[in-house]
């Protein structure tokens, strides 16, 4: 059997709900699913482990050069290993989140994850692949692009419901929008450039937002 080459690229900004629509929708296409926000989350959480200043450009460029990082691709398996320690859980942790940006607007180290991203792509036949920059950068021929957007309101209630209610609404403020605003200023992840698909998911549930992605997909002609 011969399996066409199909990568699905989603981009959007955090509480969009693209991970858990990425994944869903890697299940249903029998695809690999690459979550590369984890991929900055890892080098974070390494840069702050190691004690690494994140003012320090350069330090933190050579710190992503130098990272032995594993991601699964499964999307029934979430697991990050970085430097041998499996910090699948720790990545999600708030001071991971405060300090992410340091990485994501380095752009030395955004070319080095870029490169390893590209490389995870090349590795499957099928893959759905989530971030900032994925429709644009990393895999801007991809055979389906979507921009997954929500409005404030859904996407602050989504991240809350997420991080279990504990947190309260001037942190979480700081999180999600924040951190958009930091991470925008070196990647527009808010408009579709052109052959982008924005799809608004604020007033669709979980099951619609997947079925819409499918459709998209189905409809730039890739082979189900
Ligand atoms: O999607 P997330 O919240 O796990 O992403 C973590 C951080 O990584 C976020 O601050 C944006 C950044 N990121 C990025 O700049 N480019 C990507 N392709 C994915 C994530």
């Amino acid at each position: 059997m011969i399996v066409e080459k199909l990568v699905v690229a989603i981009d959007g900004p955090s509480g969009s709900g693209k991970s858990s629509v990425a994944k869903e929708a890697a299940r249903r296409l029998g695809a690999a699913y690459l979550d590369t926000g984890a991929m900055y989350r890892a080098v974070t959480w390494h840069c702050l482990d190691a004690g690494t200043d994140l003012a320090d450009a350069a330090a933190v460029a050579a710190a992503v050069e130098a990272a032995d990082l594993d991601i699964s691709t499964d999307p029934d398996v979430e697991r990050v290993l970085i430097h041998g320690t499996d910090v699948t859980a720790a990545i999600r942790e708030p001071r991971v989140s405060e300090a992410v940006s340091a990485v994501a607007t380095n752009l030395d180290a955004r070319a080095e994850l870029v490169r390893r991203q590209r490389g995870l792509i090349a590795a499957h036949a099928r893959v759905v692949a989530e971030g900032r920059d994925i429709t644009t950068v990393v895999a801007p021929q991809a055979e389906a692009r979507i921009l997954l957007t929500a409005s404030e309101e859904a996407r602050l209630r989504r991240r809350g419901l997420q991080l279990g209610g504990t947190q309260s609404a001037a942190d979480l403020e700081r999180q999600v929008l924040a951190r958009d605003a930091k991470d925008a200023t070196v990647v527009d992840f808010t408009t579709a450039s052109d052959g982008v698909v924005t799809l608004d998911s604020s007033d669709l549930d979980f099951e619609q937002t997947v079925r819409t992605v499918l459709g998209i997909v189905a409809g730039r002609g890739a082979a189900l």
